[in-house]
């Protein structure tokens, strides 16, 4: 038991793309460890003081004690710049590398049984990171905090109902009030706590159930861990020192009234802002009430939807595949050995290839979110190619209904074709370039084997 459990950990890195989870996973590690040091300087109070700091140009202003104390941890507390800035990109970094291991999951099936947890940890790490994310840039109190503010207020209000009693539970009576940065302190401190917790029952299920492979990929001979955990603690280190982010002192304290031309979101937000954007400004009055879906359906539908469905996904294809029962890709009856073997190759992954309309799902769902992104750069793209903004809404708004679909019809036919081509290599073999002539004066092309995963026919094929 004991070699069977040291044979499929040996497996970690037997692929490239198993590295996007180390790279999350020591991301958050050193989350937790600058968050720390953070603590002990930041101060989550809205309560004013006069800034009388080394930096000149807003010595003398009234601002929170939040941004006071996020300044002072800035520039006269020694490396304090350093860890607020590694903190920031390995809030990036982790969003970034969790979205790219859900992507890698999805395309290869590794989100089956038994790792259908697995999946659910990583889609909830995923809603968890961005709420990090946008609770963390609201604390240090300065004008794009305010911003953030500003736009969390208008999200809460639009939520039907319950909208504007959540209101006064985060913000008191007023606007900005001086209750939401403590509020916001807490839940992202609750949150990280969560993310933990779920951190470790994910490596808990990976030792229980061991790593998924590809048929033809090699079993690694060491564990490339020590190595990925230097590589991101190193690399986020390298971002932190040379690439500034988040100078607050440049953007002045939070004013309810102001906010800054410039002000962009971290880029895991940036596909709700570009919804937010090509959202026509539909509105409903129904009795007293006012149903906002220019925001509401932006900021709560669309995620709401596309986290569900991301969650869904596993349960909803073996509902499928059970429906289709004993029937293979292809309506035929599958025998017993294929069943037999397919179980047995739980831990063997799909080549995405192999499986056409969940790789044209996943391409289609990337379009969908690419738009999304693209379009909160709207204003950008309209100067830059001397455009008008309406122009390039009304591009976005068609562009994010029909592009998914082209993607999609694309993407399966590409991987229809590259599963010809494997089988005609997996017949005649592969094409060497080496021409050879016979003794009776023909000529030849040499031709080898294929490689194990072209010979082994796709099991999963059509899905
Ligand atoms: C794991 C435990 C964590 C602790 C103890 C912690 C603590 C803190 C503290 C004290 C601040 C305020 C200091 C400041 O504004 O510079 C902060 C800011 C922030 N946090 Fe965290 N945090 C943790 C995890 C996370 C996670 C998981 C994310 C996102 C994935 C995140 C993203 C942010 C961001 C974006 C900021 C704003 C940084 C800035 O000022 O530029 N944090 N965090």
């Amino acid at each position: 038991m004991r070699s069977l459990l040291a044979k499929r950990r040996s497996f970690q890195f037997s692929h490239w793309s198993f590295m996007f989870a180390e790279i999350a996973v020591w991301s958050f590690v050193v989350l937790a460890v600058t968050g720390a040091v953070l603590m002990v300087f930041y101060n989550p109070s809205m309560s004013q003081v006069t800034y009388d700091g080394s930096y000149g140009p807003l010595r003398g202003l009234f601002v929170s004690k939040a941004f006071d104390s996020t300044m002072h941890l800035s520039l006269e507390v020694r490396g304090g710049l350093l860890i607020r800035q590694v903190h920031h990109w390995a809030a990036l970094v982790f969003v970034a590398a969790v979205v790219l291991q859900l992507l890698r999951m999805f395309l290869t099936g590794a989100f089956r049984r038994p790792r259908t947890g697995q999946w659910l940890i990583w889609v909830t790490l995923l809603a968890l990171g961005m709420a990090a994310g946008e609770s963390g840039n609201a604390l240090p109190d300065d004008m794009l905090s305010g911003g953030s503010l500003w736009l969390i207020m208008s999200v809460v209000q639009s939520i039907p109902v319950v909208g504007t009693w959540a209101l006064s539970l985060l913000f008191g009576p007023d606007f900005p009030g001086d209750r939401v940065i403590p509020v916001m302190y807490g839940g992202h401190l609750l949150i990280a706590v969560v993310m933990a917790a779920l951190l470790i029952a994910r490596e808990l299920l990976v030792r229980r159930h061991g790593h998924s492979r590809f048929i033809a990929s090699l079993p690694a001979r060491r564990s490339a861990r020590p190595t990925m955990a230097l590589a991101t603690i190193g690399m986020l280190i390298i971002l932190g020192f040379g690439f500034q982010i988040a100078p607050i002192w440049l953007y002045g304290p939070a004013k309810p009234t102001q906010i800054s031309a410039g002000s962009v979101p971290d880029w895991y937000m940036g596909f709700l802002d570009g919804a937010l954007r090509i959202m026509p400004g539909w509105e409903f009055t129904i009795g007293d009430y006012t149903l906002s879906l220019a925001v509401l359906v932006p900021t709560l539908v669309i995620p709401g939807v596309f986290f569900t469905a991301l969650a869904a996904y596993p349960m909803a294809e073996r509902f499928l595949v059970s429906r289709r029962g004993r029937r293979d890709a292809l309506g035929r009856p599958k025998t017993t050995s294929r069943m037999a073997r397919e179980t047995l190759a739980r831990d063997l992954l799909d080549r995405p290839r192999e499986t056409p309309v969940k790789t044209a799902i996943a391409v289609a769902g990337v379009t969908f979110y690419g738009l999304l992104w693209a379009a909160a750069a709207n204003d950008q793209i309209a100067h830059q190619f001397h455009l008008t903004v309406d122009a390039v809404t009304i591009f976005f708004r068609f562009g994010v209904v029909v592009g998914p679909v082209i993607a999609f019809i694309i993407t399966r036919w590409i991987c229809l074709a590259l599963q010809q081509t494997d089988h005609h290599v997996a017949e005649h073999g592969v094409e060497t370039g080496i021409i050879t002539r016979s003794p009776d004066g023909g000529f030849h092309e040499r031709l080898t084997p294929a490689q194990q995963e072209r010979r082994e026919p796709a099991i999963t094929s059509g899905r």
